[in-house]
């Protein structure tokens, strides 16, 4: 017998390692500030912790119904309810997910046939197009609009065929911080109005947005939520997101197929979070305090920016930050934005990621993405660096 591993045709031959992970391992490696992948580097509030702690010594240790604990969905739908005035059913149309990434696949894998075409607007968050992909699903790229990231609704229009089973729109909008306006929410609502597109509404920075805007929901548009999978993170809200757990709110007959995925993916979700989590939004302070909290940090890291070469986005909500790396003294501003990240790692010790790694076609407008849900200090570290340039 020669034991050998067989050979097979892969399923995702052009996949590779995320820019997040690649980024994250080159700040470990070179001791660099890392702004690169969205986490932050202080803790949760330690609250939470007691609350799931007292979950498992209850004994909350063994698998939850498949759709997730009932205070969890019952939480959810009072939530949504109060923030944005609609009703979901906890029992048939909130489900509980293993984060964001496991809710967007899996609504991915309920609705979308082999040949159905799915609309993503870029740039856009990396998981979106290898889930169509691994669905059969035919990828249809519809830019944003350079510069500003607004959504241009004559070509989402146009991008509109028989063939589209759905579109993916992400408000407040990681990479760029741009947050869709209400009229924006209706005039996409007019154009799906006559179609069967399907809507799934990634909203995980819900609560990062910036005065005087708010967040508009896919919840608060009748046309929007009566075709929308929306989808929320517990990870981003709560500062866990090594936690992965996140809800996905949709009339029942959405949340019927997203269930039937669910159950023979990752079936439930572990118990003594979501209990821990139940309790602890019984406060709703800690998310509507979020906004002032992040701003904060965004003004600080904002005005330290301003002191350098770097050109500022704008920022209306998430915790990211974009900037144009063309004005600076240094000749490595005209590599491409990869290149440049790597050197800014290595070099200057502060790690970015490139915009272009949220495109398909790698396109190139000299903007990279930082991230500043970081300690105080951790900023004035990675400014001070940055001030060299
Ligand atoms: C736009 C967007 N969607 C989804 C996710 C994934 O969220 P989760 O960690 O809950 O899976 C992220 C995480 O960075 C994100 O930025």
């Amino acid at each position: 017998m020669t034991p050998r591993t067989p050979s097979f045709p892969s399923k995702t031959p052009h996949m590779g390692t995320t820019i997040f992970t690649v980024m994250s391992a080159l700040a470990t490696e070179t001791g660099a500030v890392n702004l690169g992948q969205g986490f932050p580097d202080f803790d949760c509030d330690p609250r939470l912790l007691d609350a799931v702690n007292a979950a498992m010594r209850e004994g909350l240790n063994q698998y939850p119904p498949m759709t997730g604990v009932a205070p969890l969905r019952d939480a959810t739908a009072a939530k949504i309810e109060a923030l944005y005035g609609r009703r979901y059913d906890p029992v048939r149309e909130i489900t509980v997910t293993a984060g964001a990434t496991q809710a967007i696949l899996t609504a991915i894998l309920a609705i979308v046939h082999p040949g159905d075409e799915v609309i993503v607007l870029e740039p856009c968050y990396d998981s979106y197009v290898p889930n169509i992909e691994l669905a059969g699903g035919v990828v249809v790229r519809v830019p944003l609009t350079p510069g500003t990231f607004r959504p241009d609704f004559d070509k989402i229009a146009a991008a509109i065929t028989s063939k589209t089973r759905a579109l993916l729109i992400n408000s407040p909008h990681n990479p760029s911080g741009m947050v869709w306006t209400r009229e924006e929410m209706l005039r996409l609502q007019d154009i799906l109005d006559p179609t069967d597109v399907l809507l799934i509404s990634d909203e995980v920075y819900e609560h990062m947005v910036y005065a005087p805007l708010q967040h508009w929901s896919a919840a608060q548009f009748e046309g929007l939520a009566a075709r929308a999978f929306i989808v929320s993170s517990f990870g981003k809200t709560y500062h866990v997101t090594g936690w992965k757990i996140g809800t996905v709110a949709a009339p029942a007959p959405l949340s019927a197929e997203f269930r039937k995925v669910h159950q023979f993916n990752v079936f439930t979700v572990n118990t003594p979070m979501q209990h821990g989590l139940a309790r602890y939004m019984a406060d709703p302070k800690p998310y509507l305090e979020l906004p002032a909290f992040y701003q904060r940090k965004r003004d600080l890291f904002r005005t330290g920016l301003a002191q350098t070469k770097f050109s500022l986005l704008p920022g209306e909500g998430t915790y990211f930050q974009c900037v144009d790396i063309s004005g600076l003294a240094v000749p490595e501003k005209d590599l491409p934005e990869a290149e440049f990240c790597q050197w800014l790692t290595r070099e200057v010790g502060v790690a970015a990621i490139p915009l272009s790694a949220f495109y398909g076609g790698g396109f190139d407008q000299k903007v990279i993405r930082f991230c500043f849900a970081k300690k105080d200090e951790t900023l004035q570290l990675a400014l001070q660096r940055l001030a060299r340039l």
